[in-house]
C-alpha cells in the first residue's frame, strides 16, 4: 500500500558503496558491453565470469542476473541488468531496467538497494535529472502491491526499504538527487491513485473520496471544498444529481485549488470523472466483469494524485481540480432512459442510455470550469468501452479543440510512457448524438463511441461569450486498469495520468 521507501544519493563507487545489493546497468552493444565487463572484472572477476559465462548475460533489455560478491566489494550482492542497444535507449529503458533490478532485489529479500548511475550513450538527448527520475520511478513503483485486504500481512516485509543512487561524478550528484526527489514524490501520487482505484466501492464512495481529498489537501497545503447534495442542487448540477438518484449514497462535488505565490497568471483546470461504482443504472451492465467498475473514478484519482504531487513539488502553476462524484445504480428512484436533464449553464440532454453516465456528470463540471477563466481544461475519464476496443491497455485516447495543447500532452505522454493517441473530432460525428427533443442525446448510433462521447462533452466547453475554451479530453478507460502485471505496473489500477500531468505541468511552468 504505502511504500515508505527511503531514497538518497551518494558520491561513491562500486567498491565502497555499502548495501545489501548493488545494481549495475549494462548496454548490449558488443564493444561497450565488453568494456563494462572488463571494468567490473577488476573488482569481481569470478563473480562476473559466472554471470556472463554460466548465465550467459549479454546486456539484453529485460535481462537480469545476480551473484554474491563474497565481500570483494562493500555490498553483499551484485545485480546486473540489461539496458539493450544504445541506439534504442529511451527514458523507458532506464525505468524498466530499474524496475527489474528492484523486483529481483525484492525476491532476494534485499532491504537496502544501491544503483550505480549509468554512463549515458553518446549524443543521448535526455537529461541526467530525467534519467535519475526514471530510474527512481521504475524502482519505487515496482514494489507496489495492493495488499490491504490480504491476511496475514507479510508482503510488506519483503519490500526494499532504502534506495540509493550513487555516482563518482561530482557534477551529476545534485541533478541525480533532484531527479530522485521528483521520482519519490510523483510515485507517492501514483500510488495514492492506484490505492483509490483498487479500493472496493464499499470503501471508496463519494463521501469517502471527498474525505481523501480533504485529508491530502490539509496535509500538503492546497485547498479542498466539498459540496453536499443540497449545494449541488442549489448550483443546478442536474447531470450529477440525475446520475446519483438511484444510489442511497449522496453525491459530492469536490473542488481543489492550488495557487502558489510564485505562479504565473495561467490557470489549468483538471476535471476527473468520479463514478465510484458504475452498474450502468437502469440500463444495467451484464454481470461479467462488473466488479471492474469500482475503477470508474480513475480520472478523479489521477486528479487528486496530481494535486498532491504538484503541491509537494511546489510547481509554479495555478491549478483547479473539479471532481463530480457519485455512484450509478439502478433503483425505484433511479434516472430512466428518456429523462431529460437541464445541465449547469442551461443546456439540455436526453438520456438514451443510463450507462452513458460519465458524460452527464462531466457536462456540469465542464460548463462550470469556464468560471475560472482557464488557460486550458483537461478532463480525465474512464468514459467508453469503445476506447478499449480501439487502443487496448497501452494508449490513452486524446481528443480536443487545440492542437498545441494536444501536442504538449502527447509529448508528456512519450516522455512518461503514458502514451496517447489522438482521435478526430470531425463535425460530422455530431449528427450521431442529435436529439429530437433536447439539445443533445447521451448515446450515439453505432460506431466511433469514443469520439461521440467527446462530441457530447464539447457541447459544454463554452465560455460566457459563447467561445470554446482550450480543452483536451483523455479517455483512460483502457489505461486506468491493467489486466496483467508488468515491470513497474501491477494488475489492477495503474495510476495513469499522474506522471503524465506532472510532466505536462512542469513544462508549463518554465
Ligand atoms: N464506465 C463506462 C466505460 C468503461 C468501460 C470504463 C469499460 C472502463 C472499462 C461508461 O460509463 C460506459 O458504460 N460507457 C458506455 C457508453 C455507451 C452506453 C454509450 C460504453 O462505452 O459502453
Ligand atoms: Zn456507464
Ligand atoms: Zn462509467
Amino acid at each position: 500500500m504505502e511504500l515508505n521507501m527511503k531514497t538518497s544519493t551518494s558520491q561513491s563507487n562500486l567498491k565502497t558503496t555499502k548495501a545489501d545489493a548493488v545494481a549495475v546497468f549494462l548496454y548490449e552493444d558488443k564493444k561497450i558491453f565488453e568494456q563494462q565487463i572488463t571494468e567490473l572484472k577488476k573488482l569481481l572477476k569470478p563473480q562476473i565470469e559466472k554471470i556472463t559465462e554460466l548465465e550467459s548475460f549479454k546486456g539484453k533489455a529485460g535481462s537480469v542476473a545476480s551473484a554474491y560478491t563474497d565481500l570483494r566489494i562493500a555490498s553483499t550482492r551484485i545485480i546486473l541488468v540489461g539496458l539493450g542497444e544504445q541506439k534504442k535507449i529511451t527514458l523507458e529503458s532506464y525505468r524498466k531496467a530499474a524496475a527489474i533490478a528492484a523486483k529481483t532485489a525484492k525476491t532476494l529479500r534485499v532491504k537496502k538497494l544501491a544503483m550505480m548511475f549509468p554512463k549515458l550513450p553518446g549524443g543521448f538527448k535526455e537529461t541526467v535529472e530525467d534519467i535519475a527520475q526514471s530510474i527512481g520511478e521504475g524502482a519505487i513503483l515496482s514494489q507496489y502491491k495492493f495488499n490491504k485486504y490480504i491476511t496475514p500481512k507479510k508482503e510488506d516485509k519483503d519490500r526494499i526499504s532504502e534506495l540509493t543512487i550513487f555516482t563518482d561524478e561530482d557534477s551529476s550528484l545534485k541533478l541525480i538527487s533532484n531527479g530522485l526527489k521528483f521520482a519519490s514524490i510523483i510515485s507517492d501520487g501514483v500510488i495514492l491513485a492506484r490505492n483509490l482505484v483498487n479500493a472496493p466501492a464499499s470503501e471508496i464512495y463519494p463521501q469517502t473520496l471527498a474525505e481523501v481529498a480533504i485529508k491530502s489537501a490539509k496535509r500538503y497545503g492546497y485547498k479542498a471544498t466539498v459540496w453536499n447534495k443540497n449545494k449541488i442542487k442549489q448550483n443546478k448540477f442536474a447531470g450529477l444529481l440525475a446520475v446519483s438518484l438511484g444510489s442511497i449514497r449522496p453525491p459530492r462535488f469536490i473542488i481543489l485549488e492550488y495557487k502558489p505565490a510564485n505562479a504565473k497568471h495561467d490557470t489549468i483546470v483538471l476535471v476527473g470523472k468520479g463514478i465510484t461504482f458504475d452498474s450502468g443504472g437502469i440500463s444495467l451492465k451484464s454481470s461479467a466483469n462488473m466488479s471492474d467498475m469500482k475503477m470508474d473514478m480513475s480520472g478523479a484519482a489521477a486528479v487528486i494524485g496530481t494535486f498532491e504531487a504538484a503541491s509537494r513539488l511546489k510547481l509554479a502553476v495555478n491549478l483547479i481540480g473539479l471532481i463530480p462524484a457519485t455512484e450509478n445504480m439502478p433503483s425505484g428512484s433511479a434516472m430512466k432512459p428518456g429523462d431529460i436533464i437541464t445541465h449547469y449553464g442551461g443546456k439540455t440532454s436526453e438520456v438514451d442510455n443510463t450507462d452513458a453516465e460519465g458524460r452527464l456528470i462531466l457536462a456540469d463540471a465542464l460548463a462550470y470550469a469556464h468560471k475560472y477563466k482557464p488557460t486550458a481544461v483537461i478532463d480525465l475519464a474512464t468514459l467508453t468501452s469503445a476506447v478499449v476496443v480501439a487502443l487496448g491497455h497501452h494508449a490513452t485516447a486524446v481528443l480536443g479543440n487545440d492542437e498545441e495543447l494536444i501536442s504538449k500532452l502527447k509529448a508528456a505522454g512519450e516522455k512518461t510512457y503514458e502514451r496517447m493517441w489522438q482521435l478526430p473530432m470531425f463535425d460530422e460525428y455530431a449528427k450521431q448524438i442529435k436529439s429530437d427533443i433536447a439539445d443533445i442525446k447521451n448515446m450515439g448510433s453505432r460506431g466511433a463511441g469514443t469520439i461521440t462521447a467527446a462530441m457530447f462533452l464539447k457541447k459544454f466547453i463554452k465560455t460566457k461569450k459563447g467561445k470554446e475554451y482550450k480543452w483536451a479530453h483523455l479517455d483512460i478507460a483502457g489505461t486506468a486498469i491493467m489486466d496483467e502485471s508488468n515491470d513497474y505496473t501491477q494488475k489492477g489500477g495503474s495510476g495513469v495520468g499522474v506522471r503524465l500531468l506532472i510532466e505536462f505541468l512542469k513544462n508549463f511552468c518554465i
